[in-house]
């Protein structure tokens, strides 16, 4: 009925919402507690804590006094912060030297200012409320200059000002379009930037959640179907600020084997050991680049996880061996759904364990995916966690290294596409029903079916590639955006959706290059791997039955110019790499919103189509078909033209001119750029340095790229600074950390711009 007119029937009109919601009310009393205070109101508790100097946790409960449990989704412990705590005029102040918490007691109020004293959050007539069917709601003051930024995975543009957004994980087939709003992932964070000021809040509450940006004029909202209304507040002040303390609220990924971050190729599905080979062999003979290949769900027997269909894949620890070779790894699909089947040992397995969801009476949970009728492992508990990832040596004893989990909303073939929300989960020892844990399903998965890897790959890193996850989920996996399709639409979108994810702590992800369902064409392949190249995650698939989007798919002309952009990956992975160390230690995202490094220049509020790689790499791919040029914006500062090296100045537009084979690239001035000139294995590096008038530094980092030694302190740190000086470039080398020697057995510098002299640790060259 959704599909026809009755959908906008004249009875479905909402009603005014505000009757059914209970005022927390006024603060009855009040004491000081850990590092903040509790007060009891009219109708409920609220603890003001601070978790750290800069973040201060908000837990409302209408009932009791709040738990303050760890949730599952924070991976730091509350840090020992310096509180003060006193009474004024408008009720209570609690502070640190970087956020301060301005509480009116009736009734109870709640304004959160900086160190400077800047306004982060207000609220006015409305604030924290509450109805009987257990929904939690905070309003809070909508400033004009107001723009919204993160919230994971969402369709749209970067900015979510204007919107409404349902955290809810779901598998959509349906094409993503404006109007799609909850999809697989589920993060609800979300940074405001006012005035070139940021700061961020997490609501860490895994039961339906909404955030109404868009209602109200001067108001917004966030809301949770159940469970207390515990929020983080974030202080910022700058951008990157805000994901620094997100990212170690909620933990930060692992460095990537260095095979992750090449080229993947995948398709639904390679059906069959020969058509794999094949496939290899034609990358090899075509000296394309590239690091795996995926085996989707036919490689099963009858989609039976931990099986190989034995007429399809006679010998697949021998192909993987094979593979392992010619250095490509395979990476096969894992979806939860267990089929039903007495013949099964891990059926059997999982029913005599207890492991498989169940309702409260201790009926099994049964749904259909792709296997047919099937059951699903609890990842809640950890025995269930342990027995799921040990099933993995099934594959890890093959030498694979690699899992993709899909399905893992989890998505099942029935009306409300998931379980039933009254299935119980036994959240290691604590009941709680689906309804709840829903959106941390796919998280748990990934953590069981990570920590299996790791426990099995005797040191070696691990990579996991998922569809479903909550907040943290980057501890485990990366992300790509799930079933997108071949359209110019789904190009574009996938760089607002991937900026967001890397804003709301997920650095490692991507679309599907050339787009999953529909039929891909020569153009579209073209630039979607322009852009796929520069992307954190980077893999081309494609659905059963669509138009084949092999490289080599649509003629010499797509295929050279494909070509090339992947060893333009290759090429540019020690930086790429190097970013990656920056988001492991920090959390800041490889591909970047112009926001987080220009949050003062209004221009770049809502820049979709163009991100930073990066600080210093601006990419602006072609995004639409028959087109060679398009508007590029560049900020503040001087600017090259990657291929040209021609020089211009920032803070306008221009009009970049790009045929098939060029994408729009500038580089600023200031920055040093590690490169490849070989690739698998790199011998050669040649750093590009483009130095400014002030001094520049770059970190560049490498290690083994397939161990944990690095944690060890087996890693290699090069120090470069660079700066000009009339036309002079002054370039200083220092090593900082000699761990592990690279790969490269040389090292050149090429200086970029107008130089004449270039002097090396202070010798003339
Ligand atoms: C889902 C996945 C897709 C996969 C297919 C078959 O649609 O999103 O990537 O190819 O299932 O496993």
């Amino acid at each position: 009925m959704e599909d026809t007119s009755f959908a906008i029937h004249p009875d479905r009109e909402e009603g005014t919402e505000a009757a059914t919601y209970h005022d927390i009310g006024d603060v009855v009393e009040w004491k000081k507690a850990e590092q903040g205070a509790l007060f009891h109101c009219e109708n409920g508790y609220v603890f003001v804590q601070f978790y750290r100097e800069d973040i201060l946790r908000i837990t409302m409960n209408p009932k009791t006094v709040p738990v303050l449990e760890q949730s599952l989704a924070i991976a730091s412990a509350k840090e020992q912060a310096e509180v003060d705590i006193q009474s004024s005029g408008e009720g209570l102040i609690i502070q640190t030297e970087k956020l301060t918490a301005i509480l009116s007691l009736s009734p109870f109020r709640l304004k959160v200012t900086d160190a400077a004293g800047r306004l982060l959050l207000k609220e006015e007539e409305r604030g924290m409320a509450f109805r009987h069917d257990g929904e939690v709601r905070c309003f809070k003051k909508m400033e004009k200059e107001d723009h919204f930024y993160g919230l994971g995975e969402k369709t749209g543009f970067l900015d979510k000002r204007g919107e409404k957004l349902t955290m809810w994980n779901s598998d959509v087939f349906a094409p993503h379009n404006p109007e799609t709003d909850a999809l697989y992932q589920s993060v609800p964070f979300f940074m405001t930037i006012r005035e070139g000021k940021a700061h961020g809040v997490f609501l860490d509450n895994t039961f339906k959640t909404i955030f109404d940006f868009k209602r109200e004029q001067a108001r917004y909202f966030f809301s949770a179907e159940g469970g207390e209304l515990d929020y983080y507040i974030m202080a910022g002040p700058s951008p990157k600020e805000v994901i620094e303390q997100y990212s170690w609220l909620t933990g930060r990924m692992e460095l990537p084997p260095k095979w992750a971050i090449g080229y993947h190729q995948s398709r639904y599905s390679y059906k069959t050991a020969a058509e794999v080979r094949e496939l290899v062999a034609a990358f090899k003979e075509k000296d394309i680049p590239l690091d795996a290949v995926f085996l989707d769900i036919h490689y099963m027997d009858g989609y039976r996880v931990f099986t190989f269909d034995q007429d399809r894949f006679p010998r697949p620890e021998a192909l993987i061996q094979e593979l392992s070779e010619e250095g490509i790894h395979v990476v096969p699909i894992v979806d939860p759904g267990v089929k039903k089947d007495p013949e099964s040992p891990v059926y059997i397995e999982g029913i005599r364990g207890g492991h498989f969801c169940q309702y409260a009476e201790g009926d099994l949970y049964t749904g259909e995916v792709w296997p047919g009728i099937s059951v699903f492992p609890d990842f809640f508990h950890d025995s269930v966690r342990q027995w799921w990832g040990e099933q993995h040596k099934f594959y890890t004893d093959m030498g694979i290294e690699g899992i993709w989990n899909d399905m893992n909303e989890p998505a099942v073939f029935n009306e409300t596409k998931t379980m039933d929300l009254e299935v119980l989960h036994n959240y290691d020892g604590e009941l709680k029903t689906h309804r709840e844990l829903h959106n941390a399903y796919g998280l748990f998965m990934g953590m069981a079916t990570y920590q299996g890897l790791k426990q099995q790959l005797n040191g070696k890193r691990p990579f996991l590639l998922t569809r479903a996850g909550f907040s943290g989920i980057q501890r485990y996996a990366a992300v790509w955006t799930g079933d997108n399709r071949s359209f110019w639409e789904h190009l574009q979108m996938s760089m607002p959706m991937c900026m967001n994810l890397g804003i709301s702590g997920i650095p490692f992800s991507g679309a599907d290059v050339g787009g999953f369902a529909h039929d891909a064409a020569e153009e579209l392949l073209v630039r979607w791997t322009q852009l796929g190249a520069f992307m954190p995650y980077f893999r081309n698939h494609s659905n059963l039955g669509t138009v084949r989007q092999e490289p080599w798919s649509f003629g010499d002309k797509a295929e050279s110019i494909i070509k090339q952009f992947i060893q333009l990956r290759y090429r540019w992975l020690p930086y790429i790499y190097t970013l990656f160390r920056e988001a492991h230690q920090t959390g800041m995202p490889v591909m970047r919103a112009l926001i987080l490094e220009y949050p003062d220049d209004i221009q770049t509020v809502n820049l979709s189509d163009q991100f930073l790689l990066g600080e210093h790499v601006l990419v602006a791919p072609i995004t639409k078909p028959n087109t060679s040029h398009r508007a590029v914006y560049l900020p503040e500062g001087e600017w090259y033209d990657y291929w040209t090296d021609q020089k211009m100045s920032g803070k306008r537009h221009i009009l970049a001119e790009a045929e098939w084979d060029q994408l729009p690239l500038f580089i600023k001035e200031g920055a040093i750029l590690p490169q490849a000139d070989t690739f698998k294995p790199a011998d050669q590096l040649s750093i590009h340095i483009y130095p400014g008038n002030e001094v520049s530094e770059f970190l560049l980092y490498d290690d083994d790229g397939e161990t944990f030694a690095y944690q060890n302190g087996d890693y290699f740190e090069l120090n470069i600074k660079a700066w000009k000086k009339g036309s002079t470039a002054y370039i200083e080398i220092d090593e900082r950390h000699s761990g592990y020697t690279p790969t490269w057995k040389d090292i050149s510098i090429n200086v970029h711009g107008a130089v004449a002299r270039m002097v090396i640790n202070g010798k003339e060259q």
